[in-house]
């Protein structure tokens, strides 16, 4: 195991980047890294000859209340995961580096997909995920680029934007990492108290709920995952819903094939999203 190679400035990068045999894998992150993040590390490492991890923590894509001054720093942790991992080279430029002229007046817009689900509740996130994804494709340049699926919407608008403003990299989507009890990995579980650990189970627990009625139908899926959740005042629900996995839109009650069980709910200060693709009809 031979320790990455961190890189922080632009001129950096692209020294290192020139060097690199191909294909050139990417893997975005905010640090703070856990197991999901080095699920996509091993699978990128597997099958790219180089993998570039970038670790910054965009502000851009955090509202006013949100938990950017508290989120976790930790890049000493990081770097070891990273060479653990197999990472080629670790880009961790400051926002200096990234905005260089501050908040940038140009950005993606993530359009319509943007305004529902997360974005209903985080306004402009995702104009603020995409110009950093833009920005960093732009900069490491890749051939494959390696998102979770535990970020649906997110996943799903990288894929809308590398079609629409044709950025020519393939975008390979990578299945939720769980515990063993089916929490979702999250850099934000560090901040979840023993209790609301305990609590949090409730969003899978929901999900399982919800796909284990699929034969029955829409409403009865929503049924189902309300039921648990409701059984568990001490999750504030955000939203929940079963929708298109391409139009994001609520699927009728006629629908029948694959689609997204997606929630976001509030356990202590905590805000959790996870999701699950539910079979909906008989076969
Ligand atoms: P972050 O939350 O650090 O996540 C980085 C990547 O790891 C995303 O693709 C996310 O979906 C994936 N990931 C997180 N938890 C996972 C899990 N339990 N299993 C599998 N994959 C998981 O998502 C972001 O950062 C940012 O929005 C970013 C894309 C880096 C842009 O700033």
């Amino acid at each position: 195991m031979t320790d990455p190679r961190l890189v922080r400035t632009r001129a950096e990068l692209a020294e290192v980047r020139a060097a690199l045999p191909g294909p050139v894998a990417v893997v975005m992150t905010m640090g703070a890294l856990h197991p999901g993040h080095a699920r996509l590390l091993t699978e990128a490492r597997r099958d790219n000859a180089s993998v570039v991890l970038t670790v910054f923590l965009n502000p851009l894509q955090f509202g006013p209340n949100e938990d950017l001054a508290r989120y976790p720093r930790t890049l000493d942790a990081d770097l070891e995961l990273a060479a653990a991992a197999g990472a080629d080279v670790v880009f961790a430029p400051g926002p200096d580096v990234v905005y260089p002229d501050g908040d940038p007046l140009v950005r993606v817009s993530a359009g319509p997909l943007g305004e529902v689900l997360e974005g209903a509740s985080r306004p402009g996130h995702f104009d603020g995920v995409l110009t950093v994804v833009a920005k960093l494709l732009n900069l490491v340049r890749p051939e494959r680029a390696y998102f979770g699926q535990k970020d649906a919407q997110q996943l799903l608008l990288v894929r809308r934007m590398v079609r629409d403003l044709d950025l020519g990299v393939d975008v390979v989507a990578v299945p939720t990492v769980r515990e063993d009890d089916g929490l979702a990995l999250s850099s934000r579980n560090r901040y979840l108290s023993p209790f609301d650990r305990e609590v949090a189970l409730v969003l899978n627990r929901a999900l399982s709920a919800g796909s284990a009625a699929g034969p029955e139908g829409p409403s009865a899926v929503r049924r189902a995952a309300r039921d648990v959740l409701r059984a568990e005042p001490a999750a504030r629900v955000d939203y929940l819903a079963l929708v298109d996995p391409v139009t994001l839109a609520d699927v009728p009650e006629h629908f029948r094939g694959e689609a997204l069980l997606a929630l976001a709910a509030r356990v202590g200060p905590t805000r959790l999203i996870d999701n699950a693709p539910v079979v909906v009809g008989r076969p």
